[in-house]
């Protein structure tokens, strides 16, 4: 019996839990070529929620076609034209006339062109450009895709991944070529919330105030928990309800770490689970965390772990420089813990939420925060 808790990328939307809300906003932005920036903390689910989206489109709105593309792994503007290209290729490919058009428009780039012979992907290559023809190939593949008389949403998601480009100049030229065409509506979508913040909302900086904000937040536990037990009942499985509020409250509902917990759940087998079902699993998942969680502490000052760990025992500080934290785990000045909070945060290992009490930290990964909490 295949697991029908999703840890990977999304499936479909019965195995997709919730988020309706932040679905009919999106499907509206959309609809009304509203450009968006999607943020949240690490692994809430932002990529599966585009998803999610294109899915809803495929199936509501055909005449709306959808392109995605991670650019995670781009490291300047000639990787972001290959990703770009591909992505489009790859969407137009049923699409006779565009698709056809398309290529043809990409062999007159002359770029070297080759298909991956197992899944048949397109792959380009483009070599040898100056950066001025390089500009005018990114502007040429999105004025040719705005010039289709098709609406496209076009998702870019790792967005803050231009940042690491050579080129000063891309943030600046993609926002003068996002804003000339008419056809395409954008999703921007990144894991790294301070970068995205500086990008479209950052007065100084080109994309400022030129999309709508959409931030994801847990789901709610009603919505989980519904969802938990439909997808075990479904599945001829019984869960007590105090197992299922115990994954909720383990998990913290953060959605990759609720899913997990879940698929691994599901994967030992138990057909009537109850909370203790439910804590070994727990176990499991820290027991398998641990060589990564070792690897940290060699990567991180003593200062550093021991910090990391003060947050674990804590559950999450929202006051870093309160003399009571200070002093309990002995860190020193208000400035080194802050310091030390930013190191962490810049390493992934801290996450901050902004609340009304100032700036809240956790340890971002929650199997890592329960592991430390025993140390
Ligand atoms: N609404 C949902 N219901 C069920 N599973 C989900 C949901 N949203 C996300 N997931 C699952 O949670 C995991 C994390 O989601 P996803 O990769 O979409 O997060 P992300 O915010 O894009 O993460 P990152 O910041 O690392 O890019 C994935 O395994 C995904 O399948
Ligand atoms: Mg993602």
């Amino acid at each position: 019996m295949e697991n029908p808790f999703i840890i990977k990328s999304y499936e479909s939307k019965e195995l997709f839990c919730d988020r309706e809300e932040e679905l009919q906003l999106m499907l509206r932005n959309c609809i009304n070529h509203s450009d968006m920036t999607l943020i949240s903390q690490r692994r809430m689910g932002k990529t599966g929620l585009i998803l999610r989206l294109f899915d809803e489109l495929h199936d509501t709105r055909p005449d709306i076609h959808t392109i995605y593309l991670d650019i995670f792994s781009s490291r300047n503007i000639d990787d972001f034209i290959k990703l770009l290209a591909e992505a489009a290729l790859k969407a137009f490919r049923q699409q006779t006339t565009i698709g056809d058009r398309l290529m043809n428009f990409i062999k007159s780039l002359r770029p070297q062109f080759t298909f991956d012979s197992i899944t048949g992907d397109p792959q380009l290559q483009i070599a040898y450009q100056t950066a001025h023809e390089k500009e005018y190939t990114l502007k040429g593949l999105l004025d040719f895709l705005d010039s289709q008389n098709v609406h496209i949403v076009m998702a870019i998601d790792e967005f803050q991944q231009i940042r690491e480009y050579p080129e000063q100049k891309m943030e600046a030229l993609l926002r003068t070529y996002i804003q000339q065409t008419h056809h395409i509506t954008f999703i921007f979508c990144g894991s790294k919330k301070h970068i995205m913040a500086d990008i479209f909302a950052n007065e100084k900086k080109p994309f400022y105030s030129s999309t709508a904000f959409i931030s994801l937040d847990k789901i709610t536990a009603e919505s989980y928990s519904a969802f938990i037990k439909r997808l075990f009942n479904d599945n001829q499985r019984s869960i007590t309800e105090e197992a299922v509020q115990f994954i909720l409250e383990w998990t913290r509902r953060h959605t990759y770490y609720t899913q997990q917990l879940c698929h691994t759940v599901f994967a030992n087998g138990a057909q009537a689970i109850t909370i203790e079902d439910v804590k070994m699993a727990c176990e499991q998942l820290m027991k398998q965390g641990e060589a990564v969680y070792l690897q940290y502490r060699q990567m991180l000052t003593d200062k550093q772990w021991n910090y990391l760990i003060a947050i674990a025992k804590e559950t999450a500080v929202s006051q870093i420089t309160a003399s009571a934290f200070l002093s309990k785990y002995n860190i020193g000045t208000p400035s080194a813990s802050r310091r030390l909070a930013d190191a962490l945060r810049e390493k992934g290992l801290l996450n901050d939420e902004i609340t009304l009490e100032g700036t809240s930290y956790n340890v971002s990964d929650v199997f890592l925060s329960h592991w430390m909490e025993r140390l």
